[in-house]
């Protein structure tokens, strides 16, 4: 039998105490510790004893088993690996039992055994789901026990492949004194999966809420509990969706996995630039194009200015989808660097697409998006921009230039404006390489009036 030891544990929050106390010190709750028994277990792994060679420590064989669904895949770095805790974490309504749905199926679909713990909706809801995302296939189980003992029972019995729980915060423990969804057992039950994992080399992927705040009960707590936490999100009211590795134990934590969310579930967007740009008009004042990195890789976006003039007040920067502290300090390289009477104007910036740009490699393309948006004057359509932009105006390199100039060429830009830096770009990519703002903005290709008597339009911000 395994030792017990006695401690005082906060139903909300699940810090522990070694005595009882009236008020959590943790989290400021009042009544809300009280003593458990929990098993005793030795901080750290139980090892072997000796020391030995680090050389001689075999790797871990444990190689990633693709799930199929190529996004999740490339999150993940190859798959899931047996034996391991994967918590995916998200709003409410974003799409976690649909992606980890369609996730099962596609397991399933390849011959694996997949149980999934339904807690949030009846069995029957969960199959009129599966039945409309595709083929159901027969090894994919449903259970609707909820308690950590049926589940660890099912692992044990079934050996699946892969096991989802929709929600850890459904689950509970009987031995755990706190209400399901609180801290304590959310802590404590996403621990005893874990253990089972291990145990049975039962690949888990266990679903969480979070709220905006990221307060509630459940995956904050749970982060350094599992070895891989997936973030998904995405605009509420817009289609795409996005899925990142937070913490990955087993592979990196740099890709980005894109999906539209359609009416037959979650769709890959292999080519999200091509999305991103497909509605752009050309030679619209304020409307440039840069290349910033999603995960490792580049994805082009399109960002657009409006400025509108004010009168005896001081105008107001507005961003969406753009840092907005940083589109100020901007503005102010702009007027103090290049003579922009920035302050007469208010200024709305906005990364198309619901994106969200805050990478400064695109401090270079706000900057001339802003300006071009203050002289009315577009930039040419096939131009990219891509530099830092330091406070005396100067314009800094940018990690993987290469390959953000690669996938402009790509999709048809024909001139890059880079840091003094810049590689070489693909051959048909003019590169042209400038120190500071001024000299960009005096470089960067116009978009060419429809006519040759076309009135020249704008003009109104420049003051030098
Ligand atoms: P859901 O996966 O239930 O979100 P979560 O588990 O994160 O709470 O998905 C929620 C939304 O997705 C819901 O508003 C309906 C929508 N949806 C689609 O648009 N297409 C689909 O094929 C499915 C299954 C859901
Ligand atoms: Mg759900």
């Amino acid at each position: 039998m395994a030792k017990q030891r006695r401690v005082h544990v906060c139903r909300e929050c699940g810090a522990e105490h070694p005595t009882w106390t009236g008020r959590c010190p943790a989290c400021r709750a009042w009544a809300t510790v009280s003593e458990v028994a929990q098993p005793s277990a030795p901080r750290g792994r139980a090892g072997s004893g000796g020391a030995q060679p680090l050389a001689d420590v075999g790797t871990d064989p444990a190689l990633p088993v693709p799930v199929g669904v190529d996004e999740v895949d490339r999150v993940l770095g190859g798959g899931l690996t047996s034996g391991s805790v994967t918590l995916l974490a998200g709003e409410p309504g974003i799409g976690k039992s649909t992606l980890t749905l369609q996730v099962a199926a596609s397991v399933a679909g390849a011959g694996g055994t997949v149980v999934l713990v339904a807690g949030e909706e009846a069995p029957s809801q969960v199959a009129a789901r599966a039945d409309r995302l595709g083929p159901v296939p027969p090894s994919l189980l449903v259970v609707d026990d909820c308690s950590v003992d049926a589940i660890a029972q099912v692992m044990r019995t079934e050996r699946p492949q892969l096991l989802v729980v929709d929600s850890i915060q459904t689950v509970h423990d009987p031995a755990v004194d706190s209400i399901q969804g609180s801290v304590a057992q959310v802590k404590a039950t996403a621990a005893r999966l874990v253990a089972e994992a291990k145990r049975t080399g039962v690949s888990v992927l266990l679903i969480g809420h979070v709220t905006k705040e990221g307060a509630i009960a459940g995956p904050r707590v749970l982060e350094h509990v599992v070895d891989t936490v997936l973030q998904f999100d995405g605009e509420r009211h817009g289609q795409l969706r996005f899925l990142r590795a937070v913490k990955h134990r087993f592979g990196p934590t740099d890709e980005v996995g894109i999906f539209d969310m359609t009416g037959s579930g979650l769709q890959a967007v292999p080519d999200p630039s091509t999305r991103y740009l497909q509605d752009r008009r050309p030679g619209l004042a304020g409307s440039v194009v840069v290349p910033v990195l999603s995960g490792r890789r580049p994805v082009l976006v399109e960002i657009q200015a409006l400025a509108v003039e004010v009168g005896g007040r001081p105008g107001q920067i507005t961003a969406k989808g753009v840092d907005g502290r940083r589109a100020a300090l901007l503005a102010a390289v702009l007027a103090s660097r290049a003579g922009y009477r920035v302050s007469g104007f208010d200024v709305f910036l906005s990364a198309v697409g619901g994106v969200t740009v805050d990478e400064p490699a695109a401090d270079l393309g706000l900057t001339l998006a802003m300006a071009s948006a203050i002289d009315g004057q577009p930039v040419a359509p096939d131009v990219v921009l891509c530099g830092e932009v330091g406070l005396g105006g100067e314009i800094r390199s940018v990690p993987l230039l290469e390959q953000r100039l690669q996938e402009s060429y790509r999709l048809g830009f024909r001139t890059a404006l880079a840091p003094g830096s810049a590689p070489d770009g693909p051959t048909g990519l003019r590169v042209l390489r400038h120190g500071d703002v001024p000299a960009a903005l005096a470089a960067v290709p116009q978009h060419a009036p429809p006519s040759p008597d076309a009135e020249a339009v704008g003009n109104g911000g420049r003051s030098r």
